[in-house]
């Protein structure tokens, strides 16, 4: 079993497609241990996308996650990290494989719907970022 973080981005939550993203990943059997709806500030924003600190889209990318509250989960399942990447698609919509969330929702390549952590070290350290321990919830 394994865990990831997803994130439901602002482009998504402002055209009210969260429940449809939730359920693409809920089809493919992933179990839901946290959830939350949050308003990420600059630090949080900053500290999630670390890795991408001094590349040109960097300040917009900041600007743009942090521009409306995102919907943070955490999936459990076989592969889940994988699982996830491959459902969400390629960053880009417009390469993105036909049926994933992103050719399905995403707009452009910031605006692209749903974030999920890359490597099992990124998804623990983002889950960390996101949830409590006493916040997830496994096993039912
Ligand atoms: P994510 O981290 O959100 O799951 O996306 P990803 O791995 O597919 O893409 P990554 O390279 O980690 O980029 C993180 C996010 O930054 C925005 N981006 N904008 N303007 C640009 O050229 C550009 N490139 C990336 C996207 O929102 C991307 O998901
Ligand atoms: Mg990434």
């Amino acid at each position: 079993m394994e865990r990831s973080l997803v994130l439901i981005k602002p482009d998504a939550m402002k055209r009210n497609v969260s429940g449809a993203i939730i359920s693409r990943f809920q089809q493919r059997g992933l179990k839901i241990v946290g959830l939350k709806l949050l308003q990420m500030d600059n630090a949080l924003a900053k500290r999630h996308y670390a890795v991408h600190e001094g590349k040109p889209f960097f300040q917009s990318l900041v600007d743009y996650i942090t521009s409306t509250p995102v919907i943070a989960i955490v999936f459990e399942g076989e592969n889940a990290i994988d699982l996830i990447r491959k459902t969400m698609g390629a960053t880009d919509p417009a390469k993105a494989d036909k049926g994933t969330i992103r050719a399905d929702f995403g707009l452009d390549i910031q605006n692209n719907a749903v974030h999920g952590s890359d490597s099992p070290e990124n998804a623990a350290k983002e889950t960390t970022l996101f949830f409590r321990a006493d916040e997830l919830h496994a096993g039912y």
